[in-house]
């Protein structure tokens, strides 16, 4: 960050102030409103924070308009291509892409705390059979607190390192037992010889009886699946995660408020929202009377997969995906497959039609995931303790990244107080 040379004035009656701007080293300039207050008596309006730069970060970088998100600099299009979930990892977590001896401890230090407490087998025990995995998941990230107490010294970096190994190491295990759990499967340990998304396919899919046999296609889907979805800025959940370590509070219970923010239907919960779309729509015959109640605002209806809040031209990763999503339905020899007929058409019609071209609705990156995933046998209910799995390393790394911030202080938003003025209470007997 530094400061541009420019300034910007407000003037407020007779109070004015000259505020400094800001510039990074890309993106928008931004004006430092800090002494606003102080020099005129007013604070800034802006719900949903969706012009406020919340904080400074080298982590990742998003042009909405033009389409561009990268990752210490790096086109997402390229690590999805060349790089590993682990090397993304180590990017997002160090700032560098490691070389291959730095590449080879980090793989190995992650699959050294893969493993869970044994006690933490028992705290499945306490949900119900039916619970959705979200609230597992939330509930045993937010647990592991009790479990790893040595690691959470947040003022010492060691402990810092080791808690974001943990995490994680041990989110996949957590996320796969989960689903294990609601189905009454056995859980399956993780194995060394593995890769994250080998190991994490594993735990999901094989039986304590059977040598499980990793499929390469789905294999590095689920590698690319888990990079596209490792950061994305100051979206909710993140900013969600920063808020909550911004009061110093644990790095476990960080990420469970992040999960917990992740689990809405506006952000992870719409690849799970896009399958349940397509099957209500049902047949390619029923888009046209869809896409009607979609535009009718008092349907309450939206076109799930569509739109995002900061890219307003098209999403670098929905490409990728679409790609993958052939890749996976061509190796599992799904030729016909009618949600992905439904999905196809759905985008050819929505793309071209006047009422999304206009507000900039272009698919996100959760209108293929969703079909990729269930054709790789993943139930919707476990779609986004996926992206929560991948959003960790993205989650631990922007943590890490506020802790060390010199200066770093509570993040405390103000109001715009519209409730009633000052008045005096009334004894229940008086109140008509
Ligand atoms: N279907 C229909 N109309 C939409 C949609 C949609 N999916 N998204 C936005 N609009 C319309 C709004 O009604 C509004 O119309 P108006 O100008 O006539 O009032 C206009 O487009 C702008 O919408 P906003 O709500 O202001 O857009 P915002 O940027 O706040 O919302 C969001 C972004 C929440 C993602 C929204 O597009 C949406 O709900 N999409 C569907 C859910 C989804 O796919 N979420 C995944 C996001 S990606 C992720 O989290 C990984």
């Amino acid at each position: 960050m530094s400061e541009s040379g420019k300034t910007a004035t407000i003037s407020l009656g007779e109070k004015s102030a000259a505020l400094p701007v800001l510039s990074g080293t890309l993106g928008p300039d931004v004006v430092d409103i800090r002494k606003l207050p102080a020099q005129t008596g007013v604070f800034t309006f802006d719900p949903g924070y969706g012009e406020t730069a919340s904080c400074t970060s080298k982590i990742t970088f998003i042009d909405g308009e033009k389409g561009i998100l990268l990752h210490r600099g790096y086109p997402i299009a390229q690590l999805a291509e060349k790089a590993t979930f682990m090397e993304v990892a180590y990017l997002l977590l160090n700032g560098e892409l490691p070389d291959q001896k730095a590449y080879d401890t980090f793989v190995t230090d992650i699959k050294h705390h893969t493993l869970l407490h044994e006690q933490i087998r028992n705290f499945f025990n306490g949900f119900r059979r039916d619970a959705h995995p979200m609230a597992i998941l939330c509930g045993t990230v937010g647990a592991l607190s009790s479990f790893y107490h040595d690691g959470i010294d947040i003022s010492n970096a060691a402990s810092r390192n080791l808690s974001a190994m943990r995490i994680i190491a041990k989110i996949p295990t957590i996320a796969a037992w989960a689903y294990r759990y609601t189905r009454g499967d056995a859980f399956i340990y993780p194995r060394n010889d593995l890769s994250y998304a080998e190991n994490f396919l594993s735990m999901m899919f094989a039986v304590p009886s059977e040598q499980y046999k990793i499929n390469p296609v789905l294999a590095r889907a689920m590698d690319r699946i888990l990079i596209l979805h490792a950061d994305h800025e100051q979206n909710a959940s993140t900013s969600t995660v920063r808020l909550a370590g911004s009061t110093g509070a644990n790095p476990f219970a960080c990420i469970s408020a992040g999960i917990a923010a992740l689990w809405g239907p506006a952000h992870g919960g719409a690849n799970e929202a896009v399958l349940k779309m397509l099957a209500s729509i049902g047949h390619k015959d029923n888009i046209p009377d869809f896409i009607a109640k979609v535009k009718d605002k008092s349907s309450g209806v939206r076109l799930m997969g569509f739109g995002h809040r900061v890219y307003k031209n098209f999403d670098p990763r929905a490409k990728i995906m679409q790609a993958t999503c052939h890749e996976v339905l061509s190796e599992l020899g799904i030729k016909d497959d009618p949600l992905l007929d439904l999905a196809i058409e759905l985008e050819k019609i929505a793309i071209s039609d006047e009422y999304f071209v206009k507000r900039s609705l272009y698919p996100n990156v959760d209108f293929y995931s969703g079909i990729i995933l269930k054709a790789m046998g993943i139930p919707t209910s476990m779609f986004t303790v996926l992206f929560a799995v991948a959003r960790t390393t993205g989650w631990i790394s922007q943590w890490k990244e506020m802790i060390e911030e010199p200066g770093q202080r509570i993040g405390r938003p103000r109001q715009l107080y519209v409730g009633s003025p000052e008045r005096d209470f009334t004894p229940i007997s008086e109140r008509s």
